[in-house]
């Protein structure tokens, strides 16, 4: 029996194959490499020694993925297959509700005729929207996102509601992800972005690495404790176990299940940029620089949920972020491209 994980090329698809793989799952990769290289194949098969069988399919691609479903045993899918780009999805909607909602159905289209329902989806702390104080706890109202990725997410929780409620075969986790940041501690995989990263992490390695000249730090007036924005920084391996758990947890109880993936702790844009620092020896530029539009002042979770039922917590802190983040972008400092 083998684990489905659509996005497996990803940046968290790809620690979270390597977390299965070392706790002995089989798994089989769908990624269209939109945003992925082929390279990371077999960056994970030197991580774990094990294989990986992939298929560079479209989820849309509905025939192309019944045949995965007819020639491997699937016990479950993880689905983290997805566009990501928050401005993006605001100048290309349709591109965003095509992708990730479109993609999302024809999955579990062709998952229902296959007979397996069990999946384990790729959430995120936006459906929290900007008017629920953290820490943002899962029963807290989601309907309000403000950009159409976020609400993507929004509409494909209640999706997966609706087909639990519809089918009580169905057992499904939705993982709300706080921000992941750092990397696998080998450095052999890590996030790489396309062009100018939109994000706090890459952006400030970028600029360590030399490719950019300094950070813009968005907004000083923000209510925080040195007026800059606060976040839930968690390290993508804490999070790529807390999917295992999740699978685990699909198994034990059918129906929906809702967990924040997060550590609990708020950092600011400074704290982030500070640590960084310290634990690199390394000098970020940076200046301060207008609001960016969208952003809230405080975002972080109340994790103990997780902990509770999924038995499940971070255990790597803020220096381990940025000394993996920077250990993956200074040892690939082209990305997987070299
Ligand atoms: P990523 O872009 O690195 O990985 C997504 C993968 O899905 C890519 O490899 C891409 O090629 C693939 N993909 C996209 N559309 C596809 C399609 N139609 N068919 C097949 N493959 C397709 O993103 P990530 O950071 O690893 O995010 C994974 C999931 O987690 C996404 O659903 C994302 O929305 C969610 N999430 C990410 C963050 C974050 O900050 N990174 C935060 C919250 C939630
Ligand atoms: N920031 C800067 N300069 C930059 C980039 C970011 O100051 O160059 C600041 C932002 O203003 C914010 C913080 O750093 O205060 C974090 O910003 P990110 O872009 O790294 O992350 P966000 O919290 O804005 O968003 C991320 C993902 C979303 C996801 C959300 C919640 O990009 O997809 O976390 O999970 F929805």
């Amino acid at each position: 029996m083998a684990i489905l994980v659509t996005g497996g090329a990803g940046y968290i698809g790809s620690h979270t194959v390597v977390e299965l793989l070392e706790q002995n799952y089989q798994v089989v990769v769908v990624d269209n490499l939109y945003n992925s290289q082929i390279e990371v194949l077999d960056r994970i098969e030197e991580i774990t020694g094990k294989k990986v069988k992939f298929y560079q399919i479209d989820i849309l691609d509905k025939a192309a993925m019944t045949q995965v479903f007819a020639e491997n045993e699937i016990e479950a899918v993880i689905h983290f297959a997805s566009y990501k780009a928050v401005g993006e999805s605001v100048i290309k909607p349709l591109m965003y509700y095509h992708n990730n909602i479109e993609g999302t159905v024809a999955l579990l289209e062709v998952m229902n005729h296959a007979g397996v329902k069990d999946i384990v989806f790729s959430s995120s702390a936006t459906v929290y929207g900007e008017d629920n104080p953290s820490p943002l706890k899962e029963s807290m109202p989601t309907d309000t996102a403000n950009n159409p990725y976020g609400y993507t997410k929004v509409v494909i929780e209640h999706l997966l509601q609706d087909l639990a409620k519809a089918d009580s075969e169905w057992s499904v986790t939705l993982l709300r992800y706080f921000n992941p940041i750092g990397a696998h501690e080998s450095g052999r995989i890590g996030e790489n972005p396309n062009g100018i990263p939109n994000n706090l992490m890459p952006y400030i390695t970028q600029v360590a690495i030399g490719k950019l000249p300094e950070l813009s730090v968005f907004g000083q007036d923000y209510q925080t404790h040195d007026g800059t924005g606060v976040r839930d920084y968690i390290h993508v391996v804490d999070l790529a176990k807390g999917h295992i758990k999740a699978l685990e947890k699909n198994k034990e109880q059918l129906g929906v299940k809702v967990y924040n993936l997060g550590t609990g702790i708020g950092f600011s844009v400074l704290d982030l940029v500070k640590a960084f620092q310290t634990v690199n020896h390394i000098e970020i530029p940076y200046r301060l620089a207008p609001r960016r539009p969208g952003d809230i002042d405080i975002c972080f979770a109340d994790a103990s949920k997780a902990k509770e039922e999924l038995n499940w917590q971070t255990e790597k802190t803020l220096e381990d972020m940025c000394r993996d983040s920077w250990n993956w972008q200074s040892q690939n400092p082209k990305g997987y491209c070299e």
